[in-house]
């Protein structure tokens, strides 16, 4: 399976692992890359120096090329990476935003990182996005959809990617959000994507980081255990029902939008990461993760969810052309 994802980011497999913050750590994303996809730091909150570090460690467990993610936001984190990571030669930046992307601003960014020899790989919710990414010079589009793990897409998946499909010719378009069969992915490259990109999937891999039971929560998940929850706070994200989710939950339920959102923030705080290191999955810690999860049975081996998806992929294409 070779296709114009493939020649733009010089990998094998038309497959993203998407960036998810203090957990695609140089293991997995190494591992990504190795078995001919994309691993993606999850570099977005990292100090510049912090993701040198971890870039370091990833060049020194893959030869293949591999992305960073960088938040494009008016904070003042993003200046400095610009000026570090556009110096030190990465293959790929993996830009998103929870913004509305403005073309100036947008483009003053690429024109840097390209400079510095990176490929722009853009991940966007909505079709406003994907136009301002076109236009500034992306490499390659990823249209993510609310059933997407981390923060904010309000565009079912199928509908984003048939939108963006419609306006968006010159540059490549992948698909993301609650991905994690080759079926899925079979139905997608039909309507026109050009690859996936999976988040939820690769945490449930034996090379990913993350505490066991982090893992074994998702794989425990039904459909109905992932919850959507902080939307008061503008930033809403899937997690796994738990105890602390039922307190997140409630504070959404009680309190009028202002408050709810101030201790939403408070209760929330640190949970994603206090369950993926310290495996309290229950009382204060939260599975953050996509709304895949029930499509999710068993943990496989990182090259299972990137060969593996793509060959029985490529089977269900056959198939259904007979
Ligand atoms: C725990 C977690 C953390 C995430 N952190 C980030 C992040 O820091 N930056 C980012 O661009 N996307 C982040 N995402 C989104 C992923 O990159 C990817 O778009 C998403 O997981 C795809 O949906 P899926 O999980 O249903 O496959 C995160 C997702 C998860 C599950």
């Amino acid at each position: 399976m070779t296709n114009r994802v493939c020649k733009a980011l010089n990998i094998r497999y038309p497959i993203v692992q998407g960036a998810m913050a203090w957990n695609s750590m140089p293991e997995l994303v190494s591992a990504v890359s190795n078995a001919g996809g994309l691993g993606v730091l999850g570099s977005g909150p990292m100090p510049a120096d912090i993701a040198l570090e971890n870039i370091e460690k990833i060049r020194s467990m893959t030869d293949n090329p591999f992305g960073v993610n960088v938040f494009l936001d008016a904070g003042p984190m993003l200046e400095e990476k610009a000026e570090k990571l556009s110096s030190v030669n990465i293959p790929v930046i993996y830009i998103d935003t929870l913004n509305i992307l403005t073309y100036d601003f947008t483009k003053k960014y690429y024109d840097i990182f390209k400079a510095g020899g990176s490929k722009i790989v853009a991940k966007i919710n909505c079709l406003e996005d994907a136009v301002v990414a076109e236009q500034c010079g992306a490499d390659v589009i990823i249209a993510k959809g609310l059933e997407g793990g981390g923060h904010k897409s309000k565009i079912a998946a199928g509908i984003l990617l048939a939108e963006v499909l419609e306006h968006i010719k010159s540059v490549p378009v992948m698909v993301s959000g609650g991905i994690a069969t080759p079926r899925q992915m079979a139905g997608y490259i039909l309507m026109g994507a050009e690859g996936v990109e999976m988040g939820t999937a690769f945490i449930a891999t034996h090379e990913s980081p993350v505490h066991v039971n982090y893992k074994t929560g998702i794989l425990a998940a039904r459909d109905i255990d992932a919850l959507y929850l902080g939307d008061c706070t503008g930033e809403a994200s899937w997690q796994i029902r738990n105890q602390k989710a039922a307190r997140l939950d409630a504070i959404e339920a009680n309190n009028v939008r202002s408050v709810a959102a101030e201790l939403f923030k408070k209760e929330a705080a640190g949970s994603g990461r206090i369950a993926a290191q310290t495996g309290d999955t229950q009382i204060n810690g939260s599975i953050m993760c996509g709304a895949t999860v029930a499509l999710i049975h068993e943990l496989a081996t990182v090259a299972q969810r990137v060969k593996g998806m793509c060959e029985e992929c490529e089977a269900i294409l056959r198939q259904s052309a007979t």
